[in-house]
């Protein structure tokens, strides 16, 4: 499978059956992404938390590419009120998509809509695709348990807020490399306001002093995952 950074929060995965999963999609409203949300690809989108940040141009995309959501319960309906498509789950629960496995983690964060509806609670999200797990830690603080995230899923890559203000910063974020023990850790919700302003090579730095990998994705760099 394919990784591909659209900046901020957002990643976009391509499997080798050619299927795409699009992760919390804030594209046209953010100075750093490389593409518009005219041209992303989706057959689904995995969206975090409710946040306009992450929300994003979601619905405007899955317009065009009839994309189906999955999300925690509370903002799959209101994806599904809005006459879109959605898999509800919730916390702690996985299910066999045709693309691969997905699971909800705890995050600790807020979750509500642009337009002010509740949005359940914000999450994580763990992506088993051909044998590979990716852990997209959403917006949160550092937390203990995701030294149990890390025992009992063998993590390929952890991609992990480093901003601050609103959730982790540097310091925390390579906390929860230590924790999560991940083949490879990618920082992200960096630079794309001044406020969460972040030196992501900083944080590569402080990790590898640490003995692990991390690698900083460019805004629009794709790797491939084997
Ligand atoms: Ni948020
Ligand atoms: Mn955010």
């Amino acid at each position: 499978m394919k990784l591909k950074y659209l900046s901020h929060s957002s990643f976009l995965i391509t499997t080798s059956e050619g299927k795409t999963i699009l992760i919390d999609p804030f594209l046209d409203d953010n100075p750093n992404a490389p593409i518009s949300s005219d041209e992303v690809p989706a057959d689904y989108i995995i969206l975090t938390h409710a946040h306009g940040d992450h929300l994003g141009d979601s619905f405007k995309i899955a317009e065009r590419t009839n994309a189906t959501f999955i999300c925690v319960n509370e903002l799959a309906e209101y994806c599904a009120s809005k006459g879109f498509k959605a898999h509800n789950m919730h916390i702690g629960g996985a299910f066999n998509f045709d693309f691969g496995r997905v699971k909800f983690t705890i995050a600790h964060h807020g979750s509500v809509t642009p337009d002010n509806v509740y949005g359940g609670v914000a999450a994580g999200v763990l992506i088993t695709i051909d044998g590979k797990t990716i852990y997209h830690a959403g917006d949160t603080g550092l937390f203990y348990d995701m030294k149990l995230i890390g025992e009992m899923n063998d993590i390929d890559y952890l991609i992990v807020p480093i901003g601050d203000n609103f959730t982790m910063g540097i310091d925390d974020a390579v906390k929860a490399v230590e924790f999560v023990n991940p083949k490879f850790s990618i920082p992200m919700h960096y630079n794309t306001f001044p406020i969460i302003e972040a030196d992501p090579f900083e944080f590569k730095n402080k990790v590898e002093k640490s003995g692990k990998k991390s690698i900083v994705l460019e805004f629009g760099q794709e790797i491939e995952i084997m």
